[in-house]
């Protein structure tokens, strides 16, 4: 077999590492513990580049290197993945020759990528949606947080259960509650801010734990419901820290848009209920608007119920039972439901199977050299 020159010894110093292109193809180089090596530099799990990634030395005491995206690991002589994983990624020769490092031509040992007998994910990576023409699938959601051993009344998660009652009642609709505060799950870990192709769909987090607590939500959000209503209260001006967390990990339902024109939450309706203390309830129901739009929600008429009594209104223990009183909250909470579903037997109606999306595409992002003139 044929070995190419790549680069000078000289410009891979002892304990270094980086990829190099050459003749159209992109290799990771190693010098470690005074040898040479060579692996195919994209990941085998999503092509992060194995040369941006990690050396470092496992149990075994071998060196690995460690993929940048996601954490996929490598052996730096053999490719292979560690422990009993299957997966290799592929080895090429080296030789040093006249002081340049020379790589074969082919992989002496090719890339394989194992099948993992089973995939936890493979209703979401399928899109195995639960949704029919006829089903009435009502999600709630509620954001609020408080001590699980010493639940309080919650404005917001009770007016939530009352919506979702009322939708079963009324509307026949099949209902469920998701306690965000109930989850355990991991915050959004910015894959996208790696490298826009790491933020992937199922998550990256999901792949690399199927037991993570947002799975749920995307299950029943992207494949289950047809309306989504959530509840926040109104903390500091904000909806709460746990929509925010779970949020985030919803960048990879927004990201398939601007990478693949992919819209995954189609003929949906959301709607909220935002209840605080003190004020700014527009403000969260904007922000809120802004985010569910972005996803690919559609919204009815007054989508919001909102209660708040006001700068001044200091004393919260009498908060609750005011709002339980409230002739207000008893009909807003029934004509939000109302409005919801009636448009959800609209916008199931409607074809959707490709749906316009005026965002910034990846398409459009230009490169470094070349950016887009007009953007
Ligand atoms: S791309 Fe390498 S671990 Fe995901």
């Amino acid at each position: 077999m044929d070995y190419q020159p790549l680069i000078p010894l000289s410009e891979l110093p002892d304990n270094s590492h980086r990829t190099v292109s050459s003749g159209g193809r992109s290799i990771a180089l190693f010098n470690y513990e005074g040898v040479v090596t060579a692996l195919a530099h994209s990941c085998l799990h999503r092509g992060g580049d194995l040369g941006d990634g990690r050396v470092q030395r496992l149990d075994d005491g071998d060196l690995y290197v460690v993929c940048p995206w996601h954490g996929w690991q490598y052996h730096l002589r053999t490719g292979k993945a560690p422990g009993a994983y299957q997966d290799r990624q592929a080895v090429y020769g080296v030789r040093i020759e006249e002081g340049m490092i020379c790589v074969s031509e082919e992989p002496v040992v090719p890339a394989f990528r194992a099948l993992h007998d089973e995939d936890p994910l493979t209703d979401l990576r399928n899109l195995e949606y639960r949704v029919t023409p006829s089903s009435l699938n009502v999600l709630g959601i509620s954001a609020t947080n408080m001590n699980r051993d010493l639940p309080r009344p919650s404005t917001s998660e009770s007016a939530l259960q009352a919506a979702l009652d009322f939708a079963a009642s009324e509307f026949g609709a099949s209902v469920r509650m998701i306690r965000i505060r109930d989850l355990d799950f991991r915050h959004c870990e910015g894959y996208y801010s790696r490298h826009e192709q790491a933020c992937t769909w199922p998550c990256s987090i999901s792949e690399m734990d199927s037991g993570d607590g947002m799975n749920e939500i995307y299950r029943a959000m992207v494949l289950w419901a047809d309306a989504v209503i959530l509840a926040t209260p109104i903390r500091w001006g904000n909806a709460s820290s746990l929509y925010y967390k779970m949020a985030e990990r919803l960048n990879t339902v927004q990201n398939q848009i601007t990478l693949n024109d992919r819209v995954l939450i189609r003929n949906k309706v959301a709607s909220f209920i935002v209840t605080g203390g003190q004020d700014n309830v527009q403000g969260v129901v904007g922000q809120l608007n802004s985010f569910f739009t972005d996803l690919g929600f559609t919204f009815p008429p007054f989508n919001f119920v909102g209660w708040s009594r006001g700068w001044i209104a200091e004393d919260t223990e009498h908060n609750y039972q005011r709002f339980a009183r409230s002739r207000y909250v008893k009909r807003s909470i029934r004509e939000l439901v109302t409005n919801t579903l009636k448009l959800v037997m609209q916008v199931k109606q409607m074809d959707a199977t490709y749906l316009q999306t005026p965002k910034p595409k990846i398409s459009e992002a230009g490169t470094l050299s070349a950016p887009e003139s007009d953007s």
